[in-house]
């Protein structure tokens, strides 16, 4: 198969964005090259020299020779504005951003349709696990009849060391920030609106329905209380942040996000610190089972560089 060479700009540098840059230079078989990165902050220290850095991002979205635009910045507000210039301008896009995605979903489809360019985004949802391009390959005839699974790092890493280290919440919550887990406001993932938003992503990808952020309730972990945990001491259970989404009579969708208790039978119970784990139930093949790191520099960079590499030869989704 041949491939096309792809000059990158990149947008954001943080603990993704310094991720990639280091996964790409282990990556010499792709023919793929970070020519211009775009980032906020002129004061911030950073592991390479300010030759590499634009800050205005003009600079790339103008530039004739990047083809492929490469979002990883934190602002949902300003990677939409950035990645719907982009697309207009007719350059691949490969984003990580879930909260962008599924805020803007209808406007970004539409804006591939007319500019006739895709958008992937497999780091937005579950980092390093290939769940978006197995929804999207996989099960066109084996119609998917459910998914459940762990879609959050931060949430099950917290829960996993309050419950079996007795770690207190703020201290587990820490350490997921210092590993580089959290969001930079970590509500988004303890109150379920990062699950919320990645089940968005799952819902498109499974059964082609376009969910708005407000049609899906969230419940996060916050109201995990001591007599919660005890409960499920006791009764030799744990609790996960679970994202869920199963088709109804005539085809109406149920999707949620909610913390659940879930026993050694479960497979959700198995699936520990910043793991992810999701659950496909279909027609034939029974269920399937995926998991793997959920959050994460390297994890999620894996992601954003399948998609550059899937750019390469012209991927793009079906829905
Ligand atoms: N804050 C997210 C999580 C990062 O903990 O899952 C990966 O999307």
């Amino acid at each position: 198969m041949s491939r096309k060479n792809l000059n990158i700009g990149l947008f954001g540098f943080g603990v993704v964005g310094h991720g990639l840059y280091e996964v790409l230079q282990k990556t010499p078989g792709l023919q793929a090259t970070i020519k211009n990165i775009c980032v906020k902050d002129k004061d911030k220290k950073r592991q390479i020299g300010p030759e590499n850095f634009t800050y205005d991002k003009n600079d790339i979205l103008n530039d004739p020779d990047i083809n492929v635009i490469v979002e990883l910045i934190d602002d949902a507000d300003a990677a939409y504005e950035i990645v719907s210039a982009a697309l207009k301008k007719g350059k691949a896009v490969v984003s990580a951003n879930k909260k962008m995605v599924a805020e803007h979903f209808q406007e970004l489809l539409q804006l591939q349709r007319e500019n006739n360019v895709p958008l992937l985004y497999e780091a937005a949802a579950c980092a390093s696990m290939p769940i978006i391009r197995n929804l999207e390959e996989y099960y066109d005839n084996d119609l998917l009849e459910s998914i459940e699974g762990i879609v959050n790092g931060s949430t099950n890493y917290i829960l996993t060391k309050t419950f079996a280290e007795n770690l207190s919440y703020d201290a587990a919550l820490k350490q997921a920030q210092d590993l580089g887990f959290a969001e930079s406001n970590p509500i988004l993932d303890t109150g379920g609106f990062d699950a919320k938003y990645k089940l968005q992503i799952l819902l498109a990808h499974s059964f082609g329905y376009i969910a708005k952020p407000e049609e899906l309730y969230n419940i996060g972990i916050d109201g995990i209380g001591d007599l919660e945990l005890k409960y499920a001491k006791e009764k030799g259970l744990k609790i996960k942040l679970v994202a869920q989404a199963f088709k109804g009579a005539e085809g109406s969708i149920s999707a949620f996000v909610i913390p659940k208790f879930v026993g050694p039978e479960d497979r959700l119970y198995h699936v520990d610190d910043v793991f992810n784990g999701v659950i496909t139930k279909t027609s034939f093949a029974d269920t399937h089972f995926f998991v793997g790191r959920g959050a994460g520099a390297y994890p999620t960079a894996s992601a954003v560089l399948s998609d550059i590499s899937a750019l390469s030869y012209d991927y793009r989704y079906e829905y």
